[in-house]
């Protein structure tokens, strides 16, 4: 097969681009309604509308209070300020010191927490995940302790694709009174994000992964929910995150959203199509090849496995070389010379987790393209294997 005149995404785990409706709305608040949110002249009450519309919008989606909808700069500062805000704010108020999570969470989350116990005394207990990823909320049920002042766990993994049972582990949380934070990054744009059918008390999302812009974020924090804020200054954001708001970005992630939701039912089912054919292929075409994250509860664009015997980085160079962008797993680890954390956690050996392979699909991906993976994918990896020495055929 030849190689396609145009580059083949599959990395949309990594970012997707922003859709053209999203970009039309965006543009006039560039240097036409360029105006600070906090002036009260007409250009200034121009972009509060903006913000106060869109903070509607994604309250909507949200099923939540409006004034529960908290603009950031990414997911990452989402995932900080809930995490570091709730522990500040609980400890100050004499809840405790001890903070339960999962050992595949985002590094937005994981390096967050670990600085908590590391510089401010704080006490966490991973809770395990089977070889597919998923927690069980009876772990969660079980780690829970008088001084318990957070549970953060993921909605849906950016590795693996494995969807957590947000709802039930919500309950316990809920039962206890215990803040609940999920970090909903790869589950934006999705999978339902109705908070109180979550049970969850706080929620991150991030634009880019929904056809939105890099560089801002939401972070939804149920009234009541006792939060430091991080970022000191003005009144911004309800007191809860001061800086001047950017609003062609605020604007942008609305937007997003709300194509998102709306096309949701047609875009998932397309997609969803599109993944099992890509993961019967490379099952079917590759020996030694593993799906991994669960089978079925699973985000429907993600197809990710580990190749037995090659190492992840060369197969993506190889990739790259016939036109197709994937990925070994997170994006933010690219460059690390570590096995995955989620696949190690998962109980898969480090040489084997070297082998890992993440195809993420989108709105643009075809049949055409599914096939053209499945076509030069096996002769990379028939190529790789043959100058492992530790690869036999069978
Ligand atoms: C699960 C998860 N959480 C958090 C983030 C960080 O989001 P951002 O890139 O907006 O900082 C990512 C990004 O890859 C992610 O996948």
């Amino acid at each position: 097969m030849h190689k396609p005149s145009r580059t083949i995404y599959m990395d949309h785990a990594a970012t997707t681009p922003v859709d053209p409706r999203v970009v039309e709305a965006m543009l006039p608040y560039f240097s036409q309604k360029y105006g600070n949110a906090s002036s009260i002249h007409s250009l200034g009450r121009e972009a509060r509308k903006a913000i106060e519309d869109a903070r509607r919008t994604v309250a909507n989606i949200l099923g939540c209070d409006p004034k529960e909808v908290i603009f950031t700069s990414c997911g990452s500062e989402s995932d900080n300020l809930a995490i570091r805000g709730v522990a500040f704010a609980q400890r100050y108020r004499g809840g405790g010191n001890h903070i339960i999570t999962s050992p595949i969470e985002h590094h937005a989350v994981s390096h967050t927490v670990e600085q908590l116990e590391k510089y401010f005394g704080f006490e966490v207990t991973y809770v395990p995940v089977d070889k597919y990823g998923m927690v069980d909320p009876d772990d969660v049920g079980r780690a829970i302790r008088d001084d318990t002042v957070l549970i953060s766990i993921m909605y849906a993994n950016n590795e693996v694709g494995t969807i957590e049972p947000i709802a039930e582990i919500g309950k316990i949380a809920r039962a206890k009174g215990i803040p609940f934070h999920t970090d909903a990054v790869q589950a934006g744009g999705a999978l339902d994000l109705n908070v109180d059918k979550l049970n969850v008390d706080l929620l991150s999302l991030s634009a880019h992964k929904f056809y939105g812009p890099k560089g801002i974020g939401v972070l939804y924090v149920r009234q009541g929910t006792p939060l430091l804020p991080m970022q000191t200054g003005g009144a911004h954001e309800h007191n809860l995150r001061a800086g001047t708001e950017n609003v062609p970005y605020i604007v942008g992630l609305a937007k997003a959203l709300e194509i998102a939701y709306d096309e949701l039912e047609s875009n998932n089912r397309r997609i969803r199509g599109l993944r099992d054919r890509l993961i019967k292929g490379i099952l079917s075409r590759i020996p030694e090849v593993e799906l991994t994250g669960h089978p079925t509860e699973r985000l429907p664009n993600n197809a990710s496995f580990v190749v037995k015997y090659v190492e992840g980085e060369s197969t993506l160079l190889k990739l790259d070389l016939a036109g197709v962008c994937a990925s070994s797993g997170s994006a933010c680890a690219t460059g690390l010379e570590e096995p995955s954390h989620v696949l190690l956690a998962m109980g898969f050996p480090p040489e084997v987790a070297f082998g890992s392979l993440r195809l993420t699909l989108g709105r643009d991906n075809t049949e055409e393209d599914v096939d053209y993976v499945l076509e030069v994918l096996p002769p990379i990896v028939e190529q790789l294997r043959a100058m492992s020495p530790l690869y036999q055929p069978a």
